[in-house]
């Protein structure tokens, strides 16, 4: 696509997040919050489905990791050992002319993106915020949102070993909300200073040379690019790139970072990163190994995965426009196990009693199985299809005058447009085929 198109998709994306009520900007009466989003009801359900299936396949569905829901607030001295107080910053230039700031890292010739002025001298500027627990607002009370999951699950090490005893190599996974002060929040969802990550942190003995990390960290490459096909990413649009020793945050030996071709360009999705020893080291806990009666400093590979440039991806990948009935129509091609909703029911007519009565019943033992299923009777049934597959419905269900004859309805196929009848004792098989 030329550059024009995506910029135009992306917007469109924007637009369509919004009027359909997946993704608002956070406080908007009030002019809104930059770098702030809210989520609406369909933006929640796409979002849940998103962390469930990654619940689901890296926490309950294995035997090697512990799930785990720390606080967002924590000690400051977890983020003085951490690193995080002294060199969680980014570098930040200030035009002369119009005062505007930009991370400096970003601009190419040393000039001004928004007035050509000049940029004054770098300095760093951290992007923890600071907040205050308690009345008083002095040094002792200060501590800081936490700028990843990740330190919560460190500091939990010594509790979570002591109550499951588990053999090494294993892991503990959170999923929560993280903040950042970004200079430059931007590309909708893409950065922003409130968003949430889905973070594991695997704890492996130390190596003996580097094919011992390394065995480790190439499984984790795998099984996250495994991951992001199984939610229907594009093979071809996920690319691995190592990060070069200037770029790798102050706590990582290695990192790889899985970029996505976003429509506004190939930008981080998620990452990998060895962590060393260097966070437990420096929060001063070990690991008795009770096969080897020794005690040890584990060190840590970390898959980290940030649920919101997830949820941006998979709705630039489910945006598709085509024409149906001579209609140009928009669709979210969602697989089905993210889709918000899963099945809509629709009476033919609103004003037709026993054709209301029937979808009625076969909306509420439909939905009784798969509670993601939604009534619609408003509008002609173009209307409600239209309304359906803007928002990524697999299944439409009709219940029209055939259904009062011999009880079947009629089954809509989103991707499609075709339409077949099923009887109403086997649509909870039908739609639950593809889950
Ligand atoms: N614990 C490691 C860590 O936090 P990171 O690369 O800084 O590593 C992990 O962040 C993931 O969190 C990123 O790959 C990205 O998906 C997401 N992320 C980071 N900053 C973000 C932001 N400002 N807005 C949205 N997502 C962000």
């Amino acid at each position: 696509m030329a550059n024009d198109d995506l910029k135009l998709k992306m917007e469109k994306i924007v637009s369509l997040a919004k009027r359909r009520g997946f993704i608002y900007a956070g406080s908007e009466i009030y002019g809104g919050l930059a770098g702030v989003w809210d989520y609406g009801p369909l933006g929640v359900e796409l979002k849940n489905n998103i962390k469930n299936l990654w619940w689901k396949k890296f926490v309950s569905g294995r035997e090697d990791m512990f799930g785990l829901d720390a606080a967002i607030l924590m000690n400051a001295r977890v983020w003085e050992k951490s690193g995080h107080a002294a060199g969680f910053s980014d570098p930040l230039a200030e035009c002369k002319k119009c005062h505007q700031r930009f991370r400096g890292d970003k601009i190419k010739n040393r000039a001004c993106p928004n007035c050509g002025g000049e940029l004054a001298g770098e300095r760093q500027f951290n992007m923890m915020f600071e907040t205050f627990v308690g009345p008083a607002k002095d040094s002792s009370a200060k501590t800081y949102l936490r700028p990843e999951t990740a330190q919560g699950i460190f500091v939990n090490f010594k509790n979570i070993v002591d109550s499951f005893h588990p053999k090494i190599p294993f892991g503990v996974a959170q999923i929560g909300k993280a903040f950042r002060n970004e200079i430059s929040p931007g590309d909708f969802i893409f950065r922003s200073r409130e968003f949430e990550q889905m973070e594991i942190e695997y704890f492996i003995r130390p190596p003996e040379s580097d094919k011992d990390w390394q065995k480790f960290f190439d499984y984790w490459v795998a099984e996250t690019r495994a991951w992001l096909e199984q939610i229907g990413l594009t093979k071809e649009k996920i690319y691995e790139r190592n990060l070069s020793r200037e770029d790798l945050a102050h706590y990582s030996k290695k990192t790889a970072d899985f970029e996505y071709d976003f429509p506004f360009g190939r930008e981080e999705l998620c990452g990998l990163a060895y962590r060393t020893d260097f966070d437990l080291k420096n929060h001063s806990l070990d690991y008795y190994d009770e096969e080897t009666k020794k005690t040890f400093i584990p060190h840590v590979i970390e898959p980290t995965f940030g649920v919101d440039r997830l949820v941006l991806a998979l709705l630039a990948e489910a945006y598709t426009e085509d024409e149906m009935g001579g209609e140009k129509r928009i669709f979210l091609k969602f697989k089905p196990a993210l889709a918000p909703i899963k099945a809509a029911v629709f009476p033919l007519l609103k004003n037709k009693p026993a054709l209301v009565e029937k979808a009625r019943e076969v909306y509420e033992s439909v939905k009784k199985e798969i509670p993601e299923t939604i009534w619609d009777d408003n509008g002609n049934i173009g209307k409600r299809y239209r309304r359906q597959d803007e928002i990524g419905t697999p299944y439409c269900l009709t219940v029209d005058f055939e259904t009062l004859e011999n009880d079947t309805v009629t089954v809509r196929d989103r991707d499609t447009g075709k339409q077949e009848r099923i009887k109403i004792k086997m649509l909870l098989d039908f739609i639950r085929q593809n889950f």
